[in-house]
């Protein structure tokens, strides 16, 4: 298996891929064109903020199972076409927080302090104490806007430094910014409060443009403002025009709106001081970056194991432990329901009940419409781009969760919907971690979802079972085990058959000339 780096790695993630024997390409500055041409020889393609894996570039990658980032911002990646073709794509979201955090608090004070500047005049042999006069940020307050990992980090710091912390961030609790400690408030008062503002935020279509010409007008004048995230959050036009107004007195970037900003007017302000995005720069977090990218996909590739994929739910060890054996279960119910359902599908429910409802459960729901999609889509289905394919289809998916027990501890009910009616199947997860459906429609019976299985309606009326049972006899056909189940006396009777070899379509037509047998369906899980 071959896997290809196109940016800088450190040396210890290219020996661990090596190690786990991959064969490895290390090429820097491969334009589009080029990448286009040698992506169909490589399995995984291992990147930081420099190559930018676009459509063109995953459409021609043939080979492509994995994108590893070795860092955290994914934006330089299409994820929509990566899912499409169903490549998980990973980064190493934790491996350079520290780092990350050390520099903006650096930058921070660094505007303080006019250190770049000083120390530039100073070798220009100019002597000037009173040009660099700095301002303390004890007693200041820093607005941080995503209060994430890297600004949570901030947070912590800034306070060691005397400030006050204030965040904006949608998807984070009062209790949890506190626990940091850090003020929540609404958006616009952080930016009228704020001495000094940091963004910590994903660049995404929400965030694009989000500090811009309005956000400027709200702060107070003499602010200072840094980006060690990630460039366009903060409009590089409207900054230098706030910048030049006086509005803003600093600023302190990392990452640019072009990624390289040469060019740009804000490069000749001397209060905007600026790095070539060393924000995850330090030995430390290049070497554990690079280590954590090349065990991830050492493990996805040869051992199945998904960690910090960001277009597919991963599994903590903690919750694999409690909900694991229902994936396969659940995956078996998509593919089951799939055989026997009759007509165009528009709907699945789901309902998890009793104890599995108190986890997470969404890992669950994909593999069930991987399960679905895999037998009726004749394209690849997996667990990335399974969600994709239902709602590019339509496909309706409501998932409930009840801690209310009925007969199991934990119980899973799928309702299939299509235009030619409804399936209901239910399945638990018995002794051993083995999987069991137990109800089908109204009939309970229990049996394992597993190898060929024949189901057969017919009427509940004695010697049906027996006709069926005779003439897969007379074929030669190994019946493994048998289970029954009807909804009441007298009502339509459901057997399932497990078999030990396949009939063949000349079978199941006998099966269907049974004047007893209402529906025949052969099933392979
Ligand atoms: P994270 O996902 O842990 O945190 C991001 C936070 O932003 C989340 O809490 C999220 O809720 C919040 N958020 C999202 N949209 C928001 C919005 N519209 N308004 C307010 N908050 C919003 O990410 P992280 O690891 O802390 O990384 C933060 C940023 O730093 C990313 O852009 C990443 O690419 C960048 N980064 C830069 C460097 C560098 O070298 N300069 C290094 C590492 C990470
Ligand atoms: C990141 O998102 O991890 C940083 O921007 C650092 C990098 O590009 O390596």
């Amino acid at each position: 298996m071959r896997v290809l780096i196109t940016d800088s790695l450190a040396e210890e993630g290219i020996r661990k891929l090596k190690e786990e024997g991959f064969g490895v390409t290390h090429r820097k500055d491969v334009d589009e064109e080029e990448l286009v041409k040698i992506i169909p020889d490589y399995v995984a393609l291992i990147i930081r903020s420099g190559t930018k894996v676009t459509e063109r570039v995953i459409n021609a990658a043939s080979n492509l199972k994995v994108i590893g980032r070795a860092g955290t911002g994914i934006d330089n990646i299409n994820i929509e076409a990566a899912t499409r073709r169903g490549i998980v794509v990973m980064n190493t979201p934790e491996g350079n927080t520290i780092s990350a955090a050390e520099h903006t608090i650096s930058m921070l004070l660094s505007l303080s302090r006019n250190i770049p500047q000083a120390n530039l005049s100073l070798k220009k042999g100019i002597w000037d104490r009173k040009k660099f006069m700095g301002t303390e940020v004890y007693g200041k307050t820093l607005g941080i806007i995503g209060l994430g990992r890297i600004g949570s980090e901030v947070a912590k710091r800034a306070r060691c430094l005397g400030m006050k912390v204030t965040a904006y961030d949608p998807f984070i609790t009062k209790e949890k910014a506190e626990e940091i400690g850090a003020v929540l408030c609404e958006f616009d008062d952080l930016l009228s409060s704020a001495d000094y503002l940091s963004v910590h935020t994903p660049l995404t279509d929400h965030t694009r443009g989000l500090i811009g010409e309005r956000e400027f007008s709200l702060m107070k004048r003499g602010i200072r403002i840094i980006n060690c995230a990630r460039g366009g959050i903060i409009d590089e036009d409207a900054l230098y025009e706030a910048l030049k107004s006086g509005k803003v007195k600093g600023a302190a970037l990392d990452v640019f709106e072009r990624g390289k900003p040469f060019g740009s007017p804000l490069l000749e302000l001397d209060s905007v001081i600026v790095t070539p995005h060393l924000g995850a720069s330090t030995e430390e977090a290049q070497a554990r970056v690079a280590v954590e990218i090349a065990t991830q996909i050492a493990d996805v590739l040869k051992r199945g194991i998904i960690k910090n994929a960001v277009n597919i739910l991963s599994l903590s060890p903690h919750l694999k432990k409690k909900i694991g054996g229902y994936l396969s279960l659940i995956e078996r119910i998509g593919s089951l329901s799939a055989q026997l359902m009759e007509g165009n599908l528009r709907g699945v429910e789901v309902i998890y009940r009793g104890e599995l409802a108190e986890y997470e459960v969404k890992p669950l729901t994909v593999s069930l419409i991987k399960g679905l999609l895999g037998f009726v889509l004749k394209e690849d289905v997996n667990y990335v781009n399974a969600p994709v394919l239902a709602k590019e289809r339509g496909i309706e998916i409501s998932e409930v969760k009840t801690t209310e027990k009925k007969e199991y501890s934990s119980l899973i009910e799928v309702k299939i919907v299509s235009d030619r009616g409804e399936l209901k199947i239910e399945g638990t997860v018995l002794e051993r971690k083995i999987p069991y459906i137990v109800k089908v429609n109204d009939c309970s019976l229990e049996f394992i979802p597993q190898g060929y299985l024949l189901v057969c309606n017919s009427v509940d009326k004695p010697g049906a079972v027996g006709k069926i049972s005779t003439l897969l006899g007379n074929y030669g056909i190994n019946i493994a085990g048998l289970r029954m189940g009807r909804s009441a006396p007298g009502e339509e009777n459901l057997s399932v058959y497990t078999l030990d070899t396949s009939p063949t379509s000349e079978v199941i037509e006998a099966l269907r000339r049974i004047k007893e047998v209402l529906k025949a369906k052969l099933v392979h899980l």
